[in-house]
């Protein structure tokens, strides 16, 4: 494949962009034969080209990227521009159109915004008004998440990329939606009629997805104490996962059909009530044996600030095939452990046959889809333990991915391959992101906000949206 792509990207110098996005874009391009490519970098401070290649090539060493994929990376053309005002973004395009000429390349443009949602719409104008998305060849706009700070200024931002954007050239990403197991879950649930027949109100009884992290901030305070963790992760990552769970199959795997689905889950989801949910901040405490700073610690973070590090959520899904069926939501920074796992909690028999000392001995199914970093799935499920009493003890049939630990392409490498062949598939629709935001409005900006311990499970208080007979926050 040969389609020689020139990659605009927006906060080039970011976090984003030395960690995930450059090295993975490197690789991508290995992968994919692709020699003639060019790479302008776009930030808002002034820098040499040269300075900017120093920083690409240092990005790709610390990533571990092989030195022959370095080296032809780095062959080809790299720039880099300053941009505040509109003379600035006709500075850009024209640089642009002159590397694609000087390289013989044929405009084909990907526009990356790997900037914050407060940056989102200027940019887009800049853009728009230097022409730099009217190349000869075709042009794709990535927008990284989140997406806006809320409903109205995602539609404002999606009314803004809609003046000179077809929406099948806009990719909103989400890099979850690249994640071999997050991917796997449609294969999980649409080719394995075990699970497809009974993945309804009338025989599971609630789903729990949990995404805990144990990184703090990692230096990234001034985009996260903006944005906090509904805006961070619930709204996006959490949201996803959970649409892929309960989404109808889709009447083929296109990316509108799929997308069509996943609007339809959050459509039907009720907006969350205010008890439902529990955010939390956390305070000092022990993370894997080392002892951390609380939030307000974090260099960088306003000293009364409130932004949340933890969300537990319970949601539900008010149509024919969830009704009825709790979905708990729990996210947060500095937990115990990193561990994103979805546990499908099965209903139990109607009437319980064994008992043991006056109590019912058998145990409820639990599918357990362990995203990361131990990918696999376990089923739990009773089973007589040998000998002449009954006894029952519940096992886990378990099966690891070890080809996705083994290295698969990463989320990042998976969603660039994709932009590059024009696949929206894993990415995320305008009317998707907008109904994302809507259900989540009453959790924005809201101040209770529950201390935890980092190294934690988070608030105690989260435990409260279970009821009694609703089982517990799975163990990380
Ligand atoms: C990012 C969030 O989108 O996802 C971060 O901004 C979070 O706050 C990260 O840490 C988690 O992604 P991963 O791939 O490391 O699980």
């Amino acid at each position: 494949m040969t389609d020689a792509p020139t990659f605009v990207v927006f906060g080039a110098t970011g976090h984003l962009s030395r960690t995930k996005l450059i090295p993975a874009l490197a690789r991508v391009l290995a992968a994919e034969h692709i020699t003639d490519h060019a790479l302008i970098g776009v930030g808002s401070r002034s820098r040499s080209d040269d300075s900017f290649r120093s920083m690409v090539e240092d990005s790709l060493r610390e990533a571990g990227t092989p030195p022959n994929v370095t080296t032809s990376f780095v062959a080809a053309p790299i720039r880099y521009l300053a941009v505040s005002d509109d003379a600035s973004y006709d500075t850009l395009a024209r640089v642009v159109a002159e590397t694609e000429d000087a390289a013989g390349l044929p405009q084909n443009r990907v526009l990356y915004l790997a900037i914050p949602p407060s940056q989102l719409d200027a940019t887009v104008m800049g853009v728009q008004s230097s022409g730099l998305d009217n190349g000869d060849g075709w042009t794709r706009l990535v927008v990284e998440k989140p997406f806006g700070t809320n409903l109205a200024t995602a539609k404002r931002s999606n009314e803004i990329i809609h003046r000179s954007f077809h929406e099948n050239q806009v990719y909103r990403i989400d890099h979850f939606l690249g994640k071999e197991t997050v991917r796997n879950l449609l294969v999980f649930r649409f080719t394995n009629s075990l699970f497809e027949q009974t993945w309804n109100r009338r025989h599971i009884e609630s789903v729990e997805i949990t995404v805990a992290e144990t990184a703090g901030l990692d230096g990234r305070a001034g985009y996260f104490d903006e944005s906090g963790t509904v805006r961070d992760m619930v709204q996006n990552h959490l949201t996803q996962i959970l649409t892929l769970i309960a989404m109808e199959p889709p009447v083929t795997m296109d990316a509108p059909s799929i997308h069509t689905e996943k609007v339809k889950v959050l459509s039907a989801m009720r907006q969350i009530e205010p008890d439902h949910a529990v955010i939390g901040q956390y305070t000092p405490g022990v993370v894997a044996g080392h002892p951390v700073g609380g939030y307000l610690e974090e260099p960088g973070v306003p000293q009364r600030s409130t932004t949340p590090t933890f969300a537990a959520l319970r949601v539900h899904i008010d149509n024919w095939r969830w009704h009825g069926v709790p979905f708990f939501l729990r996210t947060g920074k500095r937990m115990s452990k990193r561990s994103s796992i979805i546990t499908v909690r099965y209903l139990r028999p109607p009437i319980c046959l064994f008992h043991a000392e006056g109590t019912c001995s058998g145990h409820q199914n639990v599918l357990r889809m362990r995203l990361q970093p131990d990918e696999g799935f376990d089923l739990l499920f009773d089973v007589k333990q040998p000998g002449d009493e009954t006894r029952i003890e519940q096992i886990a049939l378990t099966v690891n991915y070890d080809a996705v630990r083994a290295g698969a392409a990463d989320a990042y490498e998976t969603l660039l391959t994709d932009v590059i062949e024009g696949d929206q598939t894993l990415f995320v629709r305008a009317d998707e992101v907008e109904a994302a935001w809507e259900r989540y409005e009453p959790l924005l900006d809201r101040g209770d906000i529950h201390p935890y311990a980092a190294g934690t499970d988070g608030p105690e208080g989260a435990d409260r949206l279970m009821l009694p007979d609703e089982g517990m926050w799975a163990r990380l």
